[in-house]
């Protein structure tokens, strides 16, 4: 499958992504890099590894944001891509994206979804003194940060947690659940014992 990553920023995700397609055995090739933001640093980061890139920014159509998208799913349709995943993509999709993406297309979340939709999740965990906290991967539907739930990961909150150390190790774990989850959704194989003991990690 030819999978398109959307991304906004550092694009993280987007190199685990990139790093665990290059298996021969993994099921999916990462074959467009796509930012709202021309200045990504991620673009370069996928340049430099020869991914074909594409910035098409969103700045012009602030007001349409369904114009923005058709020119996003243009490309898509041209470049023969299989699958979108968002990754660390900070626009909203309107309908018009979503429904044509319908199963297509994946997100990663920073919280235990259903757990703190929307964002500083972990200020919010921190707040609510939650014990378990991670990251979900999921199928995006028109309302943000709900869908099918393909795979998520844990980790132990720990007493001297701030956000941004709870972060950091969340980050660490959205990097390996990421490629999981999306092997798994494109193999579409009942999710073995062991794969599942390897996403749960406290
Ligand atoms: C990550 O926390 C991810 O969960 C969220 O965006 C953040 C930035 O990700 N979706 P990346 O480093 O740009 O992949």
């Amino acid at each position: 499958t030819r999978v398109a990553i959307f991304i906004s920023g550092r694009g993280s995700n987007m190199t685990a992504l990139i790093e665990a397609a290059r298996d021969p055995a993994f099921p999916a090739e990462i074959a467009l890099v796509l930012s709202n933001n021309p200045d990504a640093p991620g673009l370069r980061t996928a340049s430099d590894t020869g991914i074909p890139t594409l910035a098409i920014d969103h700045r012009p159509h602030r007001r349409d944001r369904e114009a923005h998208e058709r020119e996003i799913d243009a490309a898509l349709v041209e470049a023969g891509i299989g699958l979108v995943c968002l990754a660390g993509y900070m626009r909203l999709l309107t309908p018009f994206l979503t429904s044509r993406w319908q199963g297509r297309m994946l997100n990663i979340h920073p919280s235990l979804l259903p757990a703190f939709p929307g964002l500083h999740t972990h200020e919010r965990a921190l707040a609510a003194g939650v014990k378990l906290h991670g990251c979900t991967v999921h199928l995006v539907t028109e309302i943000m940060d709900e869908g099918p739930i393909v795979g998520q990961a844990a980790i132990l909150v720990r007493p001297d947690d701030t956000p941004a150390l709870l972060g950091e190790r969340v980050l660490a774990q959205e990097h390996r659940l990421y490629p999981a989850a999306l092997a798994r959704h494109l193999g579409a194989g009942a999710p073995t014992e062991q794969a599942d003991r390897t996403l749960l990690s406290v």
